[in-house]
């Protein structure tokens, strides 16, 4: 929902170490995607593990808008009953996609190859958001799309009456992108073909085999080109979301910088075009293991365990790792404050079209806790303090962000003085247990009113 709730500040303080078990929620990604497609396949799919947080619950709202029915049954079970590809029925009203860059894009992408007309919206921080990423290959298809200056939302999408096939190669490294079109080419006769330069998260690709879409994935001399057969009868499933990487990375970090901390955060996706963060940890001289590797659901997981780390090193963060974990910047720069040496962060400039400029936002808080920051269009570098050196003692601006927010509090956990969030309420959009969760391992991370 695009909610306008008061702000709700929060705090958080050093004290004893972290400890215990982290079940974090499901996978944000992968919720979206199985409430889009079980909308678009005919018959009951189930789904359990599904992130309840606001941007997943704004998709879900959006699909019964769009004709699918959907319900939660008591024990957390979803159940869908979809309405098949071309089978939108136009909404009665604005479709609110509340903070969400997925939803909105991915919902775009699949409603815009049928001959219905929606209207899109969010909260101030998706409607300042590029959407000219997504409108422009969807033109192709046949859809028109009328938006603000610069193609912001609100915006509206006239879905195309006779769509057409598209072969496009996306522009910049966005999954939301791909997975837009690809939604988009279901509904189109013939072959959608989208090529990424660098492979970005592929949960769509899989989960469309999954519902028994034809689709073929090869590499090519662009990249990773991926070709859809448009018109399939996708079958409904039974769906386990497994939980979320970009989650898991808040426990996992605080346990890394919070002195005496073994922390164990199980069931974890590890998709590969995910878990660059952990990768990235451990060549910081993190003390971070994967137990128990296993697949379920044809996604790799494992229970990562995270033992605090105080020779934490800066590296240069390899570039083409980025978009694996192009969510995990925020908190990583939090750990690279309390690693000795530079932490380098090339190839990044999505961070600043995120929900919010991220390497502005947390550049700001961190120099007011006293960390040395530098940074340009697409970089930045992080001068790391050492472990338990970083002052703290400031407020830092979430800009509607739930990870900006969220890296902070996780911050304030190891540094001299507790770091203040103006507004902790966006923690609610991916991670609505964030604050219990935290708590329960024994952080000092509250409510601190006004
Ligand atoms: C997402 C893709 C990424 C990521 C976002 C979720 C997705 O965005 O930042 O949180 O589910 O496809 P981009 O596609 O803009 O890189």
């Amino acid at each position: 929902m695009s909610g306008h709730a008061a702000p709700v500040p929060m705090i958080s303080t050093a004290q004893g170490p972290l400890t215990g078990q982290a079940h974090v929620p499901g996978d944000k990604s992968i919720s979206h995607r199985a409430l889009i497609l079980g909308a678009l396949s005919v018959g009951e799919t189930r789904i359990t593990g599904l992130l309840e947080g606001e941007d997943v619950l704004d998709t879900g709202r959006a699909m019964r808008a769009f004709g699918a029915e959907v319900a939660r049954d008591e024990d957390g079970t979803w159940h869908m009953h979809g309405v098949g590809v071309g089978g939108f029925a136009e909404p009665d009203g604005v479709i609110d996609c509340g903070n969400s860059g997925t939803g909105v894009r991915l919902i775009m992408g699949a409603m815009a190859t049928s001959p219905i007309t929606a209207t899109f919206t969010g909260d101030a921080s998706l409607n300042a958001r590029p959407m000219a990423r997504v409108t422009d290959p969807l033109a192709q298809f046949g859809a028109c799309t009328y938006g603000r200056a610069g193609g912001r939302l609100p915006m509206t999408v006239v879905g195309a009456a006779d769509p057409v096939p598209v072969r496009y190669t996306v522009p910049v490294p966005s999954a939301q992108v791909k997975s837009a079109l690809l939604l988009a080419g279901l509904n189109a006769p013939g072959e959608t073909v989208v090529i990424e330069a660098a492979a970005t998260r592929d949960h769509t690709e899989r989960m469309l085999a999954g519902f028994g879409a034809e689709i073929a994935v090869r590499d090519v001399a662009e990249g990773r080109e991926i070709t859809l057969t448009g018109r399939p009868e996708l079958r409904p499933q039974d769906i386990v979301v497994p939980r979320d990487p970009s989650s898991a990375a808040f426990p996992v970090c605080a346990a890394l910088i919070v002195p005496g901390s073994d922390v164990l955060v199980p069931n974890i996706g590890l998709n590969p075009t995910r878990a660059g963060l952990f990768y990235t940890l451990q060549d910081m001289g993190a003390d971070l293991t994967f137990e128990n590797m296993r697949e379920e659901g044809g996604e790799p997981v494992a229970d990562l365990r995270a033992k605090y780390s105080p020779d934490m090193h800066g590296i240069e963060v390899p570039p083409e790792r980025a978009a694996s974990m192009i969510d995990e910047y925020p908190v990583l720069s939090v750990v690279a404050a309390n690693a000795t040496g530079a932490t380098v962060m090339r190839g990044v400039a999505e961070l600043r079209v995120k929900e919010s400029d991220r390497i502005a936002a947390m550049a700001t808080g961190l120099r007011a806790a006293g960390v040395e920051v530098e940074d340009g269009p697409d970089w930045w570098i992080v001068h790391g303090c050492g472990a338990g050196n970083v002052p703290g003692g400031a407020q830092a601006a979430s800009h509607l962000d739930h990870r900006i927010a969220m890296s902070f509090l996780v911050m304030g956990l190891a540094s001299e003085r507790p770091m203040r969030v103006d507004d902790g309420a966006p923690i609610a959009t991916s991670f609505p247990v964030f604050e219990p969760l935290m708590t329960g391992l024994g952080a000092d991370i509250r409510r601190s009113g006004a």
